[in-house]
């Protein structure tokens, strides 16, 4: 599959005169898919039921013409004002209770079935009109599903809702009440309709109900998605493709995609280092202008899965953005860097976020490829450079890694409702052992739980899962790779109790965890030949092999085989002994890269990145700064 560059564009905020002019430019630029409509609802349906499709039908009638792919979208992340008039309780409302108003975007309740149905409407309506038209070849469904945290609301309907499913999963208030323990300081319920929200609670609510709501408003989102997704596939059976957002974990992406057919993902590497990485100042200074080089390629191999192998990046930062506490540009070679990235990483297409800059409006200091004024702004050279590399370049071949990750969104939320200390966040635990994995020259994927992928890989790391799912035991115990277990896993069942037998409780491991304790920053407890464990630690306990001790004297990794139960968070030294010594029990090579640096390796090629802002010497090959570096395999 040839890999291929597109662009979001907004019809509605240029007189029509550009469009022409736009489309021919985006055409020579090498660009082959155009994003429309995610945010036009006022525009198409400007009073209720009366819709005004003709300029729609012109815009994509011009970008057509011009041999461009239109990927259509439903503008369901903007309900405009009439809709908001039409249901004023269709607003999400925090967690104080105070409503997200009109004014900006997302303001919808994801329980809201009235609003559900008009969304379910406005996409029959679109579907009806477009569905065959041949321009269009793919789908957006509604605008980064969770962003601005919006998956969780406190609304009546939510409350209405979270009951009706309460009743479907437990049937009796007794199967509710035994679940959840809600005998401890007489919580039990005697009715379905006694039972609340769990906000504005006095001290901390049951984790069970707690974690219930996590489950029930992740559910909400599937449903929502689900609702357009059965419309369109009567009307088309092009792809259809939701753009997911960088470290959102409030719903389950496994879930939402399971009614879609390619993931994709909004890529802003300089925002994220501000307000979605745990990191330093020193570390933020360096790679200003390059982003942080572990949580691109993250969530590139995430989307991977969550889109079983079909992913884009529908939203490509092109210059500065508007919305980080600090806005820098990037250094010259990254928008480049970035997509040759994605590509290494599977992508199949990367589309810019946006063609111009708007001179209106929230994001009028958000950048484009054009400036305000039509005229090319910094990036537009390089995505030319770049799609003349495209036509040269052979395909970038899919390939299966030797190490996979499970990622499972509940144990990010089981994590977030009993963090049990201040520091432990799932995403984290996780990232970091990424990092440390791709520090080591290492590819990933990630895969779910039960994946019936996972006896396939030589390595598969277990951070942190909630709960063990039985067929994840059963691979483990015929698992003939090596497998690094913990912190934290297998320790809760699904109703969020301490099982019996005490985790980890893995098959042929003689290993209890009899005691955790969470660490304020800067306690630590040294391992044995390097490296220590922070946050988190756990007393192991048992018959099985200590394979790691700590300075303490307790074990810090327990093994049987080549099953490894890691007792503690380790710090990047730890991690990367840990998962050097597993690799090198499979013989999977491993190389420690500069910092900065990272490698990809796809079916036929080994690519190199340079996040840094100098050259670096890699095996002999000079590699410029924000310089990308491949070659055969
Ligand atoms: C994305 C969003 C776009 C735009 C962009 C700005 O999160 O999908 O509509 O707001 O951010 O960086």
């Amino acid at each position: 599959m040839k890999r291929e560059l597109g662009v979001c564009y907004y019809p509605e905020h240029w007189g029509e005169a550009v469009w022409e002019e736009d489309a021919a430019r985006m055409k020579s630029l090498g660009l082959s898919w155009v994003r429309i409509g995610e945010f036009a609802w006022s525009r198409i349906e400007p009073k209720p039921g009366a819709f005004n499709f003709e300029w729609l039908d012109r815009a994509i009638d011009v970008l057509g013409a011009a041999g461009l792919k239109v990927v259509m979208s439903t503008p369901t992340a903007t309900p405009p004002r009439w809709m908001v008039q039409k249901y004023p309780d269709m607003l999400a409302l925090d967690e104080a209770g105070q409503p997200r108003r009109f004014g900006s975007r997302r303001h919808y309740c994801f329980s809201h079935l009235p609003y559900r149905d008009e969304c379910r409407r406005i996409a029959r309506a679109l579907g009806e009109r477009y569905g065959n038209n041949p321009h269009i070849q793919a789908w957006q469904l509604d605008n980064e599903y969770g962003c601005h945290d919006t998956t969780l609301s406190y609304s009546p309907h939510a409350e209405a809702g979270f009951r009706a499913w309460l009743k479907e999963k437990y049937g009796t208030l007794g199967a509710l009440n035994a679940a959840w323990g809600n005998v401890f300081w007489s919580m039990e319920y005697a009715t379905f309709k006694g039972i609340g929200l769990p906000n504005q609670t006095v001290t901390e609510p049951n984790p069970a109900h707690m974690m219930a709501f996590r489950r029930y408003s992740s559910d909400q989102v599937a449903a929502f998605n689900r609702a357009q997704a059965d419309v369109l596939k009567s009307y088309t059976s092009v792809p259809l493709i939701h753009n997911y957002m960088g470290r959102i974990t409030e719903f389950d992406h496994f879930d939402v995609a399971a009614d879609l057919d390619i993931a994709s993902w909004d890529s802003y590497p300089l925002g994220f280092l501000w307000d979605r990485i745990d990191t330093t100042e020193v570390h933020r200074k360096r790679f200003l202008r390059q982003g942080d080089p572990d949580f691109q390629a993250f969530h590139h191999d995430l989307y991977r899965a969550v889109g079983d192998g079909r992913w884009w990046v529908m939203e490509q930062q092109p210059g500065p953005v508007n919305w980080a506490p600090y806005n820098p540009a990037p250094l010259t070679g990254m928008a480049r860097l970035w997509a040759w990235e994605a590509y290494a990483h599977g992508a199949e297409t990367v589309c810019y976020f946006r063609w111009r800059q708007a001179p209106f409006a929230q994001e009028q200091m958000h950048s484009g490829l054009l400036r305000p004024d039509g005229k090319p702004a910094p990036a537009f050279a390089e995505v030319e450079h770049l799609s003349e590399e495209l036509a040269l370049l052979p395909d970038v071949a899919p390939h299966q890694a030797d190490v996979a990750i499970v990622f499972d969104y509940p144990s990010c939320w089981a994590w977030e409702v009993q963090p049990q200390g201040a520091d432990f966040h799932y995403f984290r635990l996780v990232y970091e052992q990424y990092r440390a994995a791709r520090s080591l020259g290492l590819s990933i994927d990630f895969v779910q739980s039960w994946s019936p992928q996972i006896p396939t890989y030589k390595l598969l790391l277990v951070p942190g899962l909630m709960t063990m799912p039985a067929i994840l035991r059963d691979m483990l115990a015929q698992f003939e790779g090596t497998s690094l277990i913990g912190p934290r896993t297998n320790s809760k069942t699904t109703e969020f109790s301490i099982p019996t037998p005490l985790p980890p409780d893995l098959p042929g491991l003689d290993c209890t965890v009899e005691f955790v304790e969470s660490l304020p920053p800067n306690v630590k407890y040294q391992l044995e030949g390097g490296g220590a464990f922070r946050h988190w630690a756990e007393r192991l306990t048992g018959e099985a092999e200590v394979a790691l001790t700590r300075h303490d004297g307790a074990p810090a990794v327990m093994s049987s085989g080549n099953m490894h139960y890691v007792g503690g968070w380790p710090d990047r030294e730890g991690w990367e002994r840990l998962i050097a010594s597993a690799c090198e029990a499979q013989g999977i090579a491993t190389v420690r890269l500069p910092e900065g640096v990272r490698i990809r390796e796809t079916g036929r090629h080994r690519f190199a990145f340079n996040y840094n802002s100098t050259a670096v010497t890699l095996d002999g090959v000079r590699i410029p700064a924000a310089g990308v570096h491949w070659e055969d395999l």
